[in-house]
């Protein structure tokens, strides 16, 4: 069952939907800059006008009014609010989140902040980005500039958006902005950097807005599941373990919560030379109000002749649009390892579904299978919320929009987006949704 008081959200982030790219004295990001380049993204696609939210921000948040949503979870674009990263503060970026939070006031909706989902200013990583050792001391100067200008405002703020990602696919693998293909060692270097950052912008926000806000982070989240019961141990320990990548939520969350990496990751860094002063993680640690997930499958695994197996999932197991498995368990499993290892109250900051569907002849959105993951992952999470602390969920996303490598070919939207018109139309699943939240979960067991 779910709580009284349970958060009933939806999620975007700024570079997937509000366009604008170019609007008054915005500086440019890691994402404006290098989606330009050929063969980084589906058919060459950008987020230049993306869903056109910097403008059609007030129909947005009407909708969600419409649909009942309790809490809206977006990012700050850094390069619109400050257009150098540091220093000057723009009065358009200004105005732009100012009128946002007063629209979400009048309706009644949560503002839930995210301070960095990726859009890194430009003028910064020229001079080095997430490797510049002055790179913490930026990220808390723009955190406390957000602290300062939206403290009457929000309620919730999450320091940054999945560093497994932006870190694994932005600076290891080359996938994402800023498309870099470092060596192990920098890398390092640069999610150290980023906890640095983290722990200062912390810690300056609650300098400013004192008890008035909650403060929490959101990662990305896969958790290894039990093919059988005897194997729950097993999928703890495959959770929580180093795979030499950076992957996992414990490589940044034991820093921040406990002061300290895990003896497998610091024995992976030992063998890269990569090395810190010890005194680093007393700035690093932090007091986090809630444990953000966002998680959309998992990856089950077992023993075979005494080995540890990831067994592939059958050919019948549903899959999405993204190829991910459609894996309930994830939300059972995944907030009870969590909450074992860190007792921090839990919510779900993203979870969601893309599909292949498109408007039918009668112009309706029939997208019963985003139904049926609702209802699936849902229950399993109504489950976990028995034996767990969980207070909200955000679904990924409010609208279609732009997923990254991607472009505008996975829509994970409860609201479809004609890019060319901009149109907003309601998908069936937008109104499932809506009485979701009215029984506040009763509606998922029918
Ligand atoms: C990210 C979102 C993304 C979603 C679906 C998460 O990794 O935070 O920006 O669109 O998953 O891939």
């Amino acid at each position: 069952m779910f709580k009284k008081n349970f958060v009933w959200g939806v999620a975007t982030a700024s570079y997937q939907i509000e366009g604008g790219a170019h609007t008054a004295d915005k500086g440019l990001n890691v994402w404006d800059v290098g989606s330009a380049t050929p063969g980084r993204i589906f058919e060459g696609q950008r987020g230049d006008v993306a869903c056109d939210h910097y403008h059609l921000f007030k129909e947005d948040v009407r909708l969600m009014k419409e649909f009942k949503i309790g809490g809206y979870r977006f990012s700050v674009n850094w390069a619109r609010l400050l257009p150098d990263g540091t220093g000057k503060i723009s009065e358009d970026g200004k105005r732009f989140y100012l009128e946002l939070l007063a629209e979400l006031k009048k309706a009644g909706i949560q503002p839930w902040v995210t301070l960095f989902h990726w859009d890194y200013p430009y003028a910064l990583y020229q001079k080095g980005g997430w490797l510049n050792p002055d790179s913490p001391k930026w990220f808390e100067e723009y955190a406390a500039v957000c602290a300062e200008l939206f403290k009457d405002d929000v309620t919730h703020f999450i320091l940054i958006n999945e560093p497994q990602c932006f870190l694994g696919l932005g600076h290891s693998t080359g996938e994402h902005a800023p498309f870099l293909k470092l060596p192990d060692s920098e890398v390092m270097r640069a999610a150290h950097n980023t906890l640095l950052g983290c722990g200062l912008a912390e810690k300056r926000i609650r300098k400013i807005c004192g008890d008035r806000v909650k403060i929490g982070t959101a990662q990305a989240y896969w958790p290894a599941l039990p093919v059988t019961e005897a194997d729950v141990e097993l999928a703890r320990e495959e959770t929580f373990a180093c795979h030499k990548n950076f992957g996992s939520v414990n490589y940044y969350t034991d820093p921040l919560l406990f002061g300290k990496y895990p003896d497998d990751v610091l024995a992976w860094q030992r063998e890269c030379g990569f090395t810190f002063p010890e005194s680093d993680m007393q700035i690093i640690k932090s007091k986090l109000d809630f444990y953000g997930l966002n998680t959309y499958s998992g990856d089950r695994v077992t023993k075979k002749d005494g080995k540890t197996v990831h067994p592939k999932p059958a050919p019948t197991v549903p899959r999405t649009d993204m190829r991910w498995t459609v894996d309930p368990d994830a939300l059972y499993y995944g907030p009870k390892f969590i909450w074992e290892r860190y007792a921090l109250p839990i919510v779900y900051t993203e979870n969601g579904v893309a599909l292949a569907e498109w408007k039918d002849l009668n112009g309706q959105i029939n997208d019963d299978s985003r139904i049926d993951f609702l209802k699936r992952y849902l229950r399993a999470l109504s489950r976990a919320a028995d034996e767990v602390e969980i207070d909200g969920y955000f679904y990924w996303s409010l609208i279609d929009n732009f997923e990254w490598a991607e472009g505008f070919s996975k829509k994970f939207g409860l609201i479809h987006v004609d890019y060319e018109t901009q149109e907003r139309t309601p998908k069936k699943s937008a109104y499932f949704y809506k009485r979701v939240i009215e029984t506040n979960g009763e509606e998922i067991w029918k």
